[in-house]
């Protein structure tokens, strides 16, 4: 199968059974100029599953961008607190919210992570990391902190076309993804997986964790 092919078959998937009710703020992230990060529609679709599978009141997001991704996890009833360096994208998000009609459930908070994580105190039901990879194994830490017994721990883009595989990278993203799995292989606390994904993003992946009681 053929790389294009995976965008058709994402489309398609959209089309039946996972119609984006967000396609507005795409649209918006797009006019305003931002980069095209935003998790496709079948993975927001995804995050909504997850968070409602574990009946998620309370998630964290570390990584806003336009609030695609935090407007889906909205969406299956819990309130989001999302986490935000640049603020161009938090003014963006904003408005989507807004538009949404979701604007009451999440709370964005501005700043670098390394600097608000700090003060953001659990239990929370499901932690979903998507911001600067370099900083992914401090993300982690913060994930086991708030994270409750059953919580899950997700965290995107851990596969970047394969590159991953490669030990000897200097890419600053490979190796903070590299030291999250070696992270998350040395700790008790989690029973953990990853799940390659092909799609409209091309090929990359979610690492999906489950923390033990
Ligand atoms: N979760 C979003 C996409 C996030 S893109 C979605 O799927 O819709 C990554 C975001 O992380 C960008 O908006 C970027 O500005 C933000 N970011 C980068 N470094 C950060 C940091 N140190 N603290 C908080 N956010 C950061
Ligand atoms: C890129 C993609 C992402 O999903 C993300 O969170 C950050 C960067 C990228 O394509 O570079
Ligand atoms: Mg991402």
């Amino acid at each position: 199968m053929s790389a294009p092919a995976w965008g058709d078959l994402d489309r398609w998937i959209t089309r039946t059974i996972a119609p984006d009710p967000f396609e507005g703020a795409l649209r918006a992230s797009a006019e305003a100029g931002l980069p095209a990060y935003d998790v496709s529609p079948a993975q927001g679709a995804l995050l909504e599953v997850l968070a409602r599978s574990v009946r998620a009141e309370r998630v964290l997001e570390v990584g806003t961008l336009a609030g695609y991704s935090a407007l889906w996890l909205a969406r299956s009833g819990a309130r989001v607190v999302t986490l935000e360096v640049s603020e161009a994208h938090a003014r963006v998000a904003r408005a989507n919210f807004a538009r949404a009609g979701l604007a009451d459930r999440i709370e964005l908070v501005v700043g670098s992570a390394a600097d608000t994580l700090p003060s953001i105190e659990g239990p929370f039901d499901l932690v979903f990391v998507d911001a600067d990879k370099p900083s992914n194994p401090l993300y982690l830490e913060h994930a086991l902190r708030v994270a409750r017994v059953g919580a899950l721990i997700v965290v995107d883009n851990v596969v970047r076309e394969g590159r991953v595989l490669d030990g000897s990278s200097d890419d600053p993203s490979v190796r903070g993804v590299r030291a999250l799995f070696d992270r998350v292989e040395r700790e008790p606390r989690l029973r953990a997986t990853a799940i390659q994904t092909v799609g409209a993003k091309g090929h990359d992946g979610f690492l999906i964790a489950t923390v033990l009681g």
